[in-house]
């Protein structure tokens, strides 16, 4: 008797601790796609308040584009699609009935996405409230490319420990910094030659904003924790704010852990400019 309650409470204990330091698919999913990689940016209706989560209808690319209802919704949204065809769709930009999906969708960087990282954004995904919302497919002034490069089939993540390439993977497939902050060339983010280097215009009912130069020619003024402060607030150690395209309120929530990596790889970018 006594044996058999130590050994359940035994159990039970062992469970709570698993739960308590392994991250589910479930809540990977959902730091990712709240935070980073920002897919209600687009997906979400930028309605006065928003629309419902990631039910889609954003006009982009200059009115040729609305954006996927991706909830759950099986008519409307994504809910019929199997987990390997909602990864294809982001990584290879390819729906089910072998249409592609137009640039807006930020294709070019899933491809870089590990397995495990595109398997919980499908995880959370199922878990978001269908909604009913029938989106007016995109109609492009110019045919879109057949593909986007051979198909994705296996991506690994980041090397345990390695914080360069951890900052890498979160400031390019995941949270694409870089393509913001690297001059446009041939209408694409320079990434071979001016990777970070900033000079990117942006056009926004806002107004008109320049990326930042990333590299450290650029950061050099600026201590760890003010480029910290900087990422996940917005507020400059001068007291400006970044007022343009970048989303700062998808970062306020990163890890300490992600937040140091991202850091330490901008530190180590070849100097531009
Ligand atoms: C910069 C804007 C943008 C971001 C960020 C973005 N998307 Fe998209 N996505 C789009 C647009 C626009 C379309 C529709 C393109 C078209 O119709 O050609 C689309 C299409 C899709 C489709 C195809 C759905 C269909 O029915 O055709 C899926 C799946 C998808 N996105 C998932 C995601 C997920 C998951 C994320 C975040 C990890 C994400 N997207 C982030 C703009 C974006
Ligand atoms: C949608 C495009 C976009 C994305 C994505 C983006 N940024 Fe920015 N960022 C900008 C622009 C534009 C500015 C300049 C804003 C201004 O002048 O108010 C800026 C400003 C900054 C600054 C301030 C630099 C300075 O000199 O004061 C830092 C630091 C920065 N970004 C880092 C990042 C990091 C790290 C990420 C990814 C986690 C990121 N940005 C994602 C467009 C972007």
């Amino acid at each position: 008797m006594m044996k058999a309650l130590l050994s359940t409470t035994t159990l039970a204990l062992l469970a709570g601790l698993s739960l308590a330091s392994a991250e589910t698919p479930v809540e990977r999913g959902e730091y990712l796609v709240r935070g980073i990689m920002g897919c209600g940016d687009c997906h979400t209706p930028r309605t006065n308040p928003p629309g419902p989560y990631l039910s889609g209808g954003n006009k982009q690319f200059a009115g040729q584009a609305n954006s996927a209802n991706i909830t759950p919704d099986v008519e409307t949204g994504i809910g019929g699609w199997s987990d390997e065809q909602i990864i294809r769709a982001m990584r290879d930009g390819k729906r089910p009935d072998g249409s592609t999906i137009g640039p807006p969708m930020p294709v070019r960087d899933y491809r870089g996405v590990s397995d495990d990282d595109m398997k919980a954004v499908v995880a959370f995904l199922r878990t978001v409230p269908p909604v009913k919302n029938k989106v007016a497919r995109s109609e492009y002034k110019n045919p879109l490319p057949d593909s986007y490069g051979p198909p994705v089939t296996h991506v690994a993540a980041p090397a345990a420990g390695d914080k360069v390439a951890l900052g890498g993977y979160l400031a390019g497939p995941l949270g694409h910094c870089m393509e913001c902050h690297s001059p446009l060339k041939d209408g694409k983010a320079d990434l071979e030659g001016q990777l970070g280097a900033g000079g990117q215009t942006f056009r926004t009912p806002k107004g008109e904003f320049v990326s930042a130069n990333l590299t450290p020619t650029g950061l050099s003024r600026y201590t760890d924790d003010d480029l910290k402060k900087i990422i996940t607030t917005g507020l400059r150690p001068d007291g400006t704010k970044i007022a343009g395209p970048m989303e700062v309120e998808l970062y306020a929530h990163m890890t300490a852990s992600d937040l140091d990596a991202v850091v330490v790889y901008l530190r180590s970018l070849p100097p531009k400019g």
